[in-house]
């Protein structure tokens, strides 16, 4: 498992700490993997009955690591692909602790979390197509569904950047604290969590999560032309641009 990715189990609670603050906890192909690994332990393992996704420092996530995006990707099945079907296939309850920025797949991944919960200090922003891509992780159809189509447009096309206050009012999370209690508070809601009986807890995450192969099907088509406009000049720009700390200039 990566170093970069702290995992604590206690009570029945496994805690998965995104752990590269000094980059912000920009998730890495090594990063996804251990998310997945841990995801996929939780999915397996009867003693863990509640997941927390947290990031350690000021940020939950500044989204993929921008170099690996440019370097490409690996052999075989994407880390981030294994990651994404870890959090869709995941039968136990996962929340996501929103203790900073969430950017890119840092805010998408929230629409397969089923609790999440926001430091007053969090941030939202996933400008896709302002960084030449497109939305991941099926974001394209469940970020209009869970917040509806002007808040999703607003995030993806006009790459509005959401408080904490704000995304309490869309419906992207479901309660905001204090800064200084945020891990408090959410561990104890994990600890309420994981404490209901398990199979009922599983069998209704399955119902509200019925849909999970139009999920799959639709992670699969953004997939494609995700990886397409990674190699496309438009992303160059964008990550040429970010790397210079400048605005990107599409002729
Ligand atoms: N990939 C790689 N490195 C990243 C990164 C990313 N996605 N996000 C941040 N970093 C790095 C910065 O390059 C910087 O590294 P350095 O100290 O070696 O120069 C370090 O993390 C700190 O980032 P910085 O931007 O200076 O911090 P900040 O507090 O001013 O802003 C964020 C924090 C999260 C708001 C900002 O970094 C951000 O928006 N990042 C997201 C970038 C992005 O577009 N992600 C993908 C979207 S699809």
């Amino acid at each position: 498992m990566s170093d970069l990715v702290a995992t604590e189990l206690d009570a029945r609670v496994l805690t998965v700490t995104m752990n590269r603050a000094d980059k912000k906890n920009a998730l890495t192909h090594d990063m996804y993997s251990a998310i997945a690994g841990a995801l996929e332990r939780a999915h397996g393992d009867g003693r863990i009955r509640c997941v927390i996704l947290t990031g350690a420092g000021d940020s939950f996530t500044a989204g993929n690591d921008l170099s690996d995006f440019a370097a490409g990707m690996p052999q075989g099945k994407p880390p981030v692909v294994r990651f994404l079907e870890a959090i869709v296939n995941c039968d136990k309850p996962v929340m996501a602790a929103v203790n900073g920025p969430a950017v890119g797949v840092g805010l998408t991944m929230l629409l397969h979390a089923d609790l999440i919960y926001a430091s007053e200090k969090a941030t939202f922003r996933s400008p896709f197509p302002h960084v030449g891509v497109v939305p991941e992780a099926a974001s394209s159809m469940l970020l209009p569904l869970a917040v509806g189509n002007a808040w999703a447009n607003d995030i993806f096309l006009g790459g509005r950047v959401l408080t904490a206050a704000e995304a309490l009012s869309a419906g992207l999370v479901s309660r905001v604290f204090p800064a200084a209690s945020f891990m408090e508070e959410c561990r104890k809601i994990a600890s309420t969590v994981a404490a209901q009986a398990p199979n009922a807890m599983l069998q209704t995450k399955r119902l509200i999560r019925a849909n999970r192969e139009s999920v799959l099907e639709r992670m699969r088509k953004e997939g494609a032309i995700f990886n397409e406009q990674l190699k496309s000049p438009e992303f160059m720009i964008a990550a040429a641009a970010y790397m210079q700390r400048r605005l990107p200039e599409f002729d």
